[in-house]
């Protein structure tokens, strides 16, 4: 019977460093793993539990409360995030010759984008963990939700964004009431800024991958898949990354979810899209290494302009272990593909979203996406947002 196990809180027994497994307790507040000098990961004690224990009456992120890692539900802070739609886009299916195409819209979320799942989920463990003060270093979306979520909480936040930002992600965030910095460069240089600030005031440091919890939020993405699709997986599902939180915590999804026999392989073959102003991921997946000449700039995608991941391995094995691809798309591609799904589908896609869309046509063209396969396509952003 659905729901027979309802409330029965968080499974989570430890955290491990993604590289040499080492544990680490998730009782007190945790950075990256100090071995290995790579992100953390939570653990849940899995064994002899089913799916069922789903909260199927909350229509949030939150449904999922058994695999995340908050131990006692007052800590959580929600805007009700989550559980966004999947839609089929028949007509753009038609147009490019092939028999499904989805598309998972997290442009609906509390502050437009995906990132209020991993925000929800980072500010409501800092909660439980007693941190007052935060810094996040952005490229815009996380920026805000990491304000909007403070607000909410009550913990100040400082926010570190690129000078080129959008005129709205940098109003969002002042209207949260949170501590707007702007500097010349890329997310990287922000970095360094929230390392300054973190290291000289005590402000707990929110960057990608660099604390445990963020990608326990972008990990429903793949839970919620997987529940809309009934549990069969799409074929390919097409993601736009820059730190990587979305592509590793779907696929961490998929595979606590195999876990508890919720699913059964093969799993989707996971598309890594990038733009060619800043592409490292793609360089690494192809080559191995930057190019000399690397030159990262930045994209109309700004999510998709971060030079230097933090987890540049862990996305390399959910590439390999899907059998999945690296790609980048132009910044024209991307401005036309906004333009066109807009027009096929009436909907305005983040340049990210549609970035996704650009790089299925290329898939298709080469042969490595076939018409037959179902394929996702996931919009982590609102459109309305890069004004
Ligand atoms: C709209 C959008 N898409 C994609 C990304 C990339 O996020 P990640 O690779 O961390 O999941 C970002 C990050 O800023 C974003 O704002
Ligand atoms: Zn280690």
């Amino acid at each position: 019977m659905k729901n027979q196990q309802l409330n029965i809180g968080t499974l989570i027994t430890h955290l491990v460093c993604s590289k040499c497994n080492a544990t680490y307790s998730h009782q007190i507040v945790q950075t990256f793993s100090t071995c290995c000098n790579v992100p953390l990961s939570a653990v849940y004690n899995l064994n002899n539990q089913t799916i069922d224990a789903i909260n199927t009456s909350d229509y949030t992120m939150w449904r999922y409360q058994f695999v995340l890692p908050v131990i006692d539900p007052v800590n959580i802070v929600s805007l009700n995030e989550g559980f966004t739609p999947i839609s089929q886009l028949k007509k753009l299916a038609h147009q490019l010759s092939i028999d499904s195409l989805y598309l998972k819209d997290e442009a609906v979320n509390p502050t437009g984008s995906f990132k209020a799942r991993g925000l929800s989920m980072g500010v409501s463990k800092a909660k439980e963990l007693g941190i007052k003060q935060m810094v996040i270093p952005t490229a815009g979306n996380a920026g805000g939700a990491m304000s909007a979520y403070c607000a909410k909480a009550g913990i100040e936040a400082t926010v570190i964004m690129p000078k080129h930002t959008a005129d709205t992600l940098k109003e969002e965030c002042r209207l949260y009431g949170a501590n707007l910095i702007q500097i010349d460069g890329l997310i990287d240089a922000c970095g360094k800024k929230a390392r300054e600030i973190a290291a000289s005031t005590g402000a707990f440091d929110m960057s990608t991958m660099k604390e445990p919890y963020r990608l326990e939020g972008k990990k429903t993405l793949g839970y919620e898949i997987a529940e809309q699709f009934n549990w069969e997986l799409p074929d390919i599902i097409v993601y736009p990354a820059g730190g990587g939180t979305g592509l590793i915590g779907i696929w961490k999804a998929f595979k606590e979810l195999i876990t508890m026999n919720a699913i059964k392989g093969p799993l989707p073959k996971m598309v890594l899209v990038q733009s060619v102003e800043c592409s490292p991921m793609v360089h690494l997946f192809n080559n191995g290494q930057l190019p000399e000449n690397y030159t990262p700039k930045s994209s109309a995608a700004l999510g998709l302009a971060v030079p230097y991941p933090f987890a540049t391995a862990m996305m390399l094995d959910v590439l390999r272990e899907s059998n999945g691809i690296a790609l980048t798309v132009s910044e024209k591609e991307m401005e036309d593909g906004v333009e066109e799904i807009a027009e096929i589908e009436g909907l305005l896609l983040s340049p990210e979203g549609a970035a996704t869309f650009r790089a299925t046509q290329q898939l298709l063209k080469i042969g490595w996406a076939k018409s037959t396969d179902k394929i996702l396509l996931v919009n982590t952003g609102s459109w309305y947002k890069y004004r």
